[in-house]
């Protein structure tokens, strides 16, 4: 049988990883600054995060919600407490799409409306109402598209404003990522977000915050949406949860009251799944790597900033995008084939930068020096 690539491939095996770094079946070492797709939390193969999982999987690796997982009861105190939203309820699921797509369903579920508001530019996953709130029609099928949502501008408050009032009795919900990822980095405004927080409260609509890539402390705080200083609704989270084991969850208001059958799941919340996201949130807590990610983000932003080849540094925390003309349209694929250094990307020229919440500050310094020999030698 075939396999189906599910992207272009980079012509690498990466067959041993240890913090930050990763390496191929020859030998050669990369440093890693994509962690994934920001899955990478607390660095590759971290000691607290072997001793976790491979405990719990010589004693019960999975049984289904029908019976008493401790570690879920667990974990739901922790991530209250690190997250800051005690009073909340924790939903666990597999992947940030089934995180969204239960956040937008338990909306429509509690007002008993349909209309869903997304942003230009937006990622929201691949499920069917994730996806069609999702700002790429290529990745739409038609049997996922609906007149149901409604995509306006980004960090727009004047137009959103206009919508609801013509419309927002309608509204079940408004989903936001606060640092669009897929998009390319852009930065929800405080005010814009406070503006969503406003007509939400004004129309009865849930604020859906879509934390899945930029949230679990990757943005210098535990949700990037707490910048603006409004709590929402839903917190969807996925990636950094589980450093690269499957487990995602929404955390819910306590003014939403989910009942039997609304959400359900088979594999969410097992044992090994809850095992992984305790060892990662211990961690981040332990190693105080949601101030590391502030301060280590602020140094590198800074730095990048003085690159006069950089269009714009976007970003907060250890989620940055730098916005490059057409001409560096080769600089990704340069910094891995010649410096070892992986990156992300958003089309057309943007790089993003989602290393590991413990990245060290020698590391941001070489990437730092990689980019002064690609913009000297050209
Ligand atoms: C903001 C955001 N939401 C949702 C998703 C979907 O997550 P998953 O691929 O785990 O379904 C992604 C994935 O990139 C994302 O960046």
């Amino acid at each position: 049988m075939q396999l189906f690539d599910v992207y272009p491939l980079n012509d690498i095996t990466i067959t041993e990883a240890r913090g930050s770094r990763v390496y191929d079946d020859k030998g050669q070492e990369y440093l890693d600054l994509y962690g994934g797709h920001a899955v990478i939390s607390i660095g590759h193969t971290h000691p607290h995060y072997i001793q976790r999982l491979t405990s719990q999987l010589g004693k019960v690796g999975f049984y289904s919600n029908s019976v008493r997982i401790p570690g879920q009861v667990e974990l739901a105190r922790l991530l209250g407490e690190v997250s800051g939203r005690e009073d909340y309820q924790l939903f666990l699921c597999n992947s940030g799409a089934e995180a969204n797509e239960n956040a937008l369903k338990l909306a429509s579920f509690y007002n008993g409306r349909k209309k869903i508001v997304a942003f230009r530019k937006s990622f929201h996953g691949r499920t069917s109402l994730a996806v069609a709130a999702t700002d790429n029609p290529s990745i739409v099928a038609p049997v996922n598209a609906t007149a149901d949502i409604v995509f306006l501008p980004f960090n727009d408050v004047e137009t959103l404003e206009t919508f609801f009032a013509k419309e927002g009795s309608q509204v079940s919900s408004v989903i936001i990522e606060g640092i669009q990822g897929v998009g390319g980095i852009n930065v929800a405004s405080t005010a814009f977000l406070q503006a969503i927080r406003r007509l939400c409260d004004q129309y009865d609509a849930i604020f859906i915050a879509d934390s899945v890539q930029c949230g679990y402390g990757r943005s210098g705080k535990f949700y990037s949406h707490d910048h603006s200083g409004v709590s929402a609704d839903i917190y969807s989270m996925a990636k950094g949860m589980g450093n690269g084991f499957p487990v995602a969850g929404i955390s819910i208001a306590p003014k939403l009251h989910p009942k039997y059958g609304m959400l359900g799941t088979t594999f969410g919340g097992n044992h090994l799944a809850c095992a992984a996201a305790l060892a990662v949130l211990e961690v981040i807590a332990k190693d105080g790597l949601i101030a590391h990610a502030a301060k280590l983000g602020a140094y590198w932003m800074e730095e990048l900033r003085k690159f006069k080849q950089i269009k714009e540094v976007r970003g907060e925390g250890l989620m940055i995008g730098l916005d490059l003309g057409d001409e560096w349209k080769d600089l990704k694929k340069n910094l891995l084939a010649k410096h070892r250094i992986f990156t992300g990307e958003s089309k057309p020229n943007v790089i993003r930068l989602l290393p590991a919440l413990n990245l060290e500050q020698a590391d941001a310094d070489r990437f730092l020096e990689a980019l002064h020999t690609e913009f000297k030698n050209s």
